[in-house]
């Protein structure tokens, strides 16, 4: 029996740093949109504004020493607060919530890259998110070194730009070429175990072809015929 009955559609975006997914989830949800859907967009960890406090301790440089297990206490906290105040009511509204980031980035990165193991990260996700599982998750496979140089020129960017005082998000940057080999590995595991919610998409190419296959794949899984056709 479900924990969390909705009307809406849960989808999520998964993959290593710079692999794509916020310019993906956009670009899905600009489609989405004009195909008459109700979308809301949102992203892990943060979401809400107790979320964005929590993020920004988590992904800033200057957080350190942060135990892999507070690391995780933090990512739930974060993400039980996310569900009550956003994504269980759209789905109530019958919306389609499109989210980067859920719990399988915890499995990965915290499960598979701090080495706590999957099992810690099942347990939290259903005490404290009551089982919620997507209908569909996009698992973007990537290029490590190619991802990872990516979103390392994208934080420089965004940093470069933005006022002093404001925070960074490069705390994870800084981890080892082994520590993403485990993330990926992780969720590659994932989406063997739960063929029928992860679907693997290949995010190698541009960011136009991995759109188109996107598309056709949350159309075909989730059968979303347009409603303005
Ligand atoms: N397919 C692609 N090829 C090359 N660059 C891309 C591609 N998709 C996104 N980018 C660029 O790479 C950077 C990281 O993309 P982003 O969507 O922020 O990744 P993520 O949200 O997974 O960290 C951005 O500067 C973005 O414009
Ligand atoms: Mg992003």
């Amino acid at each position: 029996m479900p924990t969390h009955p909705h009307r809406g559609k849960f989808i999520t975006l998964e993959g290593l740093d710079g692999c794509g997914k916020s310019t993906q989830l956009e670009r899905l949800a600009a489609v989405l949109r004009a195909d008459g859907f109700s979308v809301v967009t949102t992203r892990e960890p943060g979401g809400t504004e107790t979320g964005e406090k929590i993020r920004k301790l988590l992904l800033d440089t200057a957080t350190s020493g942060l135990s892999p297990l507070s690391e995780l206490a933090l990512m739930f906290a974060s993400r039980a607060q996310h569900i009550k105040e956003v994504i269980q009511p759209a789905l109530a509204e019958g919306r389609i919530v499109l989210c980067d980031r859920f719990t399988d980035s915890s499995e990965a990165y915290q499960g598979g890259g701090r080495k706590l193991g999957s099992e810690a990260v099942l347990a939290l996700h259903r005490i404290l998110c009551g089982g919620l599982q997507p209908e569909l998750t996009i698992l973007m496979d990537s290029e490590l070194a190619a991802s990872v140089d990516r979103a390392r020129r994208r934080n420089q960017a965004r940093t470069a730009g933005s006022s002093s005082g404001e925070s960074d998000e490069n705390r994870f940057e800084h981890e080892s070429r082994a520590f993403f080999e485990r993330v990926r590995t992780a969720y590659l595991a994932i989406a063997a175990r739960e063929p029928q919610r992860v679907v693997v998409v290949d995010a190698r190419g541009t960011a136009e072809d991995t759109h188109k296959q996107i598309v056709e794949i949350v159309r075909r899984k989730l059968k979303l015929a347009a409603k303005t056709a």
